[in-house]
């Protein structure tokens, strides 16, 4: 069942959009479906300042996206490399199994947004 905090994320998504000056960017196409999404982050003072996202991909991923940008603002990068959008789809969300990747999709475009930034950091 899904839970109170994802439906709110359903009904209005937050974080939805580019940053045009983000430290990192992180893109994952999902291999089934298909459908991209996009993580930006941005860094002050070594945590994430700001996050924010844009996807063609389902409500799914849509709302986990807006959960997750929401939830990592604030966090060290290694925090956010810890995120696991199937363990939060599964375990807090409610989300139905076949949505499960979806999620998954979102955290890896963060895990790719945290290594650009850090890539970029240290070049
Ligand atoms: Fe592609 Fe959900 S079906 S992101």
């Amino acid at each position: 069942m899904l839970s109170d905090l994802i439906k709110e994320h359903i009904v209005s998504p937050r974080n939805q959009g580019v940053i045009p000056s983000a430290d990192g960017v992180g893109e994952v196409v999902g291999p089934t479906c298909g459908d991209q999404v996009v993580l930006y982050i941005q860094m002050k003072d070594g945590c994430i300042n700001r996050a924010s996202f844009t996807t063609h991909g389902c409500w799914a991923a849509v709302a986990m996206a807006s959960w997750i940008t929401e939830m990592v603002m604030g966090s060290t990068p290694a925090e956010a490399l810890a995120v696991d959008g199937e363990a939060l789809a599964r375990e807090q969300a409610g989300l139905p199994e076949d949505k499960w990747p979806c999620a998954r999709l979102v955290s890896l475009a963060l895990h790719r947004a945290v290594r650009d930034c850090q890539r970029r950091q240290s070049g």
